[in-house]
């Protein structure tokens, strides 16, 4: 069995060549449109498991749900996390580590999202959503055209700051946000490969990418020097600091906490938003949904603030909110790396294999869906949603590794579209159909321009 080190050896930077990250842009390039196409034929032209030679390296794509379950579960212990390359982004929190390690540093944290902490969160988010109304309003008002993924990012860091970590966000979410994105937008590094390539002399300090991750690192340390709100008690911070004040678990030190915030303010905001932003764009084009997320709004809470017994009866808007996820997951495959020798599918597995799960593949197969490219959030209420298939929808993941944050974002978006809807009739001005990035996330190729109209 090989080491993690062994599997993952020295890459550092997602634009290198050696990263895997970048080697799948090659893979992605036959259809400008949208890339997940061209893997999608792959599939269907080579079978579920494909494996691919990048000169010393081997990249499996699986995009069978037996498969997702094989990895994530079944074998999970074989198959490690893959994380070269964003480091800068997630340092060594949680979400990089495996086995003894990785549990120890979840333990304590699990707690901030048992759904019973929900009810205390809510009216933070409400808080967080009122202040993206206000905002709103003007631009109603100025009638400017806004990019939409860095309006949904920002509310969902204000959401983070305000309900886990009990502060106003002690930065210009603007500014950080296209740090994050310039880093995460592989296709921007070619100009790193190019430089390594002529052998021309390579400064780090005079890249975009690497000045965008100076000022996200500075960002986790700002949140924690800022004043609490409120000096709650029992927040997803105090757990993180009662963890490095913990002797028991020497290895949460002060550099794993910071690492900690790190993730959850990037795994936390850029997932929650692109699905918001996605969920939008689906409500312009298709009116009627956008009309019955209202009328659901005004029967389930009508004029009061809605509560977490509420967000239970929101079932449409939250299905909106599902089947966003199944047409735009903003995690498309995820990585892991063999430590083992066996087979998957009758195609041999090698130790140091990058494993790629498809997750868009499964999400638009008509194996599983019918008219799977169709929007129709009622695949997800009622006996629909109890008879599919297990490992055919994985936004958030699977197995032991699937994500802490997952019910509560579904949370933070059900509210958030319910309660826009209900002012606002978000326009979608861009590019029909909008083109798709398969960068880190799954993200709309130039953004989602959108006019903001506030209802009368
Ligand atoms: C729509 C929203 C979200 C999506 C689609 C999403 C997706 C995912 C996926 C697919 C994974 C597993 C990755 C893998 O197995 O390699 C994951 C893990 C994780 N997510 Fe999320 N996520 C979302 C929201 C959140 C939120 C709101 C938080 C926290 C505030 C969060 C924190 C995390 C963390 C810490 C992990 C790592 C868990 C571990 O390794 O134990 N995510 N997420």
């Amino acid at each position: 069995m090989m080491t993690a080190q062994e599997t993952h050896g020295q890459n550092h930077q997602l634009g290198e060549e050696s990263s895997i990250w970048f080697k799948l842009t090659a893979l992605l390039k036959g259809d400008p449109q949208n890339p997940m196409r061209t893997l999608m034929a792959m599939a269907d032209r080579y079978g579920p498991v494909i494996p691919v030679n990048f000169g010393n390296q081997r990249v499996v794509m699986l995009s069978e749900p037996e498969h997702f379950k094989h990895v994530l579960v079944t074998k999970g212990d074989d198959y490690i996390k893959y994380f070269d390359g964003l480091k800068p982004i997630f340092g060594k929190s949680m979400i990089t580590n495996d086995g003894a390690l990785w549990q120890k540093i979840r333990m304590p944290q699990q707690p901030a999202f048992h759904p019973d902490m929900f009810a205390e969160y809510i009216p933070y988010f409400l808080d967080a959503i009122q202040t993206k109304m206000d905002i709103w309003a003007d631009l109603a008002k100025s009638g400017e055209t806004v990019e939409m993924v860095e309006q949904t990012w920002t509310l969902a860091a204000d959401m983070i700051c305000k309900a886990l970590f009990d502060r106003d966000m002690p930065f210009n979410p603007h500014v950080v946000f296209k740090c994050v994105k310039t880093y995460t937008d592989v296709q921007g590094h070619k100009s790193i490969r190019l430089k390594v390539n002529s052998g021309e002399e390579f400064e780090m300090t005079e890249e975009g990418a690497s000045k965008a991750m100076e000022i996200w690192a500075n960002v986790p340390p700002a949140v924690m020097g800022a004043d609490p709100r409120e000096e709650r008690e029992r927040t997803l911070l105090t757990m993180i600091q009662a963890a490095v004040d913990d002797p028991d678990v020497p290895e949460f030190d002060q550099a794993q906490a910071v690492d900690e915030l790190k993730q959850y303010l990037w795994a936390g905001t850029e997932t929650t938003a692109l699905t918001l932003a996605w969920a939008l764009y689906l409500a312009s084009k298709h009116p009627d949904t956008a009309e019955r997320i209202r009328k659901e709004g005004e029967e389930v809470y009508g004029d009061r603030a809605p509560a977490a017994a509420d967000y239970s009866a929101l079932a449409y808007t939250r299905a909106v909110v599902q089947e966003t996820m199944r047409l735009y997951p903003p995690i498309w495959g995820f990585i892991r790396v063999a430590t083992k020798a066996e087979e998957i599918g009758g195609k041999e597995i090698r130790p140091g294999d990058r494993i790629m799960l498809f997750a868009y593949g499964a999400h638009h197969s008509p194996k599983y869906w019918d008219e799977p490219e169709e929007f129709r959030p009622e695949r997800f209420m009622g006996d629909a949603a109890r008879k599919r298939k297990p490992y055919t929808y994985l936004p958030f993941g699977g197995g032991k590794r699937s994500c802490i944050g997952g019910a509560m974002s579904q949370v933070e978006n059900t509210l958030a579209l319910s309660i826009l809807l209900r002012r606002f009739r978000p326009e979608y001005v861009g590019n029909e159909p909008p083109g798709i990035n398969g960068t880190v996330t799954l993200t709309p190729k130039g953004g989602l321009m959108f006019k903001i109209r506030e209802l009368s």
